[in-house]
């Protein structure tokens, strides 16, 4: 519903959502296809991050949120685990003067228990760095799952209402809402996924209720402004009901 349209200076008539998120997908097939190592798709993939984050910023997106690693990505060879970590920890600091001159505001969504001690280090560093930033809000999905999120959301409300702060009829959307990693951050209006998969694969299943969803052909390593421009447009071609009669 909210949205506003950038001019055609800008990047032609483009109607820019106020909340955006990627299945960043395709990596390991990029590779494959080019003859390299798996790990060399997720290296190019953070190029397609900071072409994707800056072009979002410079926009006016409000919020982006990314998913990384998913809390099913633990079952991946412990080995490609690792590049992975490291690739983030790179990113986590090679990518700050980025983040702050785009006045970018880095968030960790996900679980903390299963990340390790140097990679929580840098991510809750580049967190406070970015703190005070007004622009656009980067939700980098880290170890995360969205039935992971409502289950570790439904334990702190059973909590309430065993500590007596809360009746279990006084339970409704907003509360849910609130028990979730990150309440502040609109739901999504666009949901883009990478690769030509048509999947939720367990990614913000409760705020993706009403999002658009626009499916890419390319794989993440591909994906830059022209692909980000045309996710937009298929977005503006929408007709968004929320249910209801237009
Ligand atoms: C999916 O490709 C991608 C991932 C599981 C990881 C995404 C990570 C990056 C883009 C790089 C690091 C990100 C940041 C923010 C620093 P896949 O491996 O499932 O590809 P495939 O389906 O072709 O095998």
């Amino acid at each position: 519903m909210k949205e506003r349209a950038v001019s055609r200076s800008a990047a032609g008539d483009l109607v820019v959502p106020r909340s955006v998120a990627v299945i960043m997908d395709g990596n390991g097939r990029w590779a494959k296809s080019a003859g390299l190592e798996r790990i060399r798709g997720h290296e190019r993939g953070i190029d397609a991050v900071r072409t994707t984050v800056t072009e979002c910023a410079r926009l006016g997106v409000e919020a982006l949120v990314l998913y990384a690693f998913s809390e099913e990505n633990w079952q991946r060879p412990q080995r490609e685990i690792d590049l992975l970590f490291g690739l983030l920890k790179r990113f986590l600091v090679e990518e700050r003067d980025t983040l702050m001159q785009n006045r970018v505001r880095l968030l960790h969504v996900g679980r903390r228990q299963r990340l390790a001690p140097d990679v929580l280090e840098r991510l809750d560093a580049a967190v406070a760095l970015t703190a005070n930033n007004a622009g656009m809000r980067l939700g980098l999905a880290i170890a995360y799952g969205g039935r992971q999120e409502l289950v570790d959301g439904v334990q702190r409300i059973a909590a309430a209402v065993r500590a007596g702060r809360l009746e279990p009829a006084a339970i409704d959307e907003a509360t849910v809402r609130a028990h979730l990693y990150h309440p502040e951050l609109p739901d999504p209006d666009l949901l883009i996924r990478t690769a030509g998969e048509q999947r939720i694969s367990n990614f913000l299943l409760w705020q993706t209720s009403y999002a658009e969803f626009h499916a890419c052909a390319k794989c993440w390593p591909e994906f830059g402004a022209a692909e980000l421009h045309e996710a937009f447009r298929d977005y503006g071609r929408r007709t968004r009901k929320f249910g209801k009669v237009p």
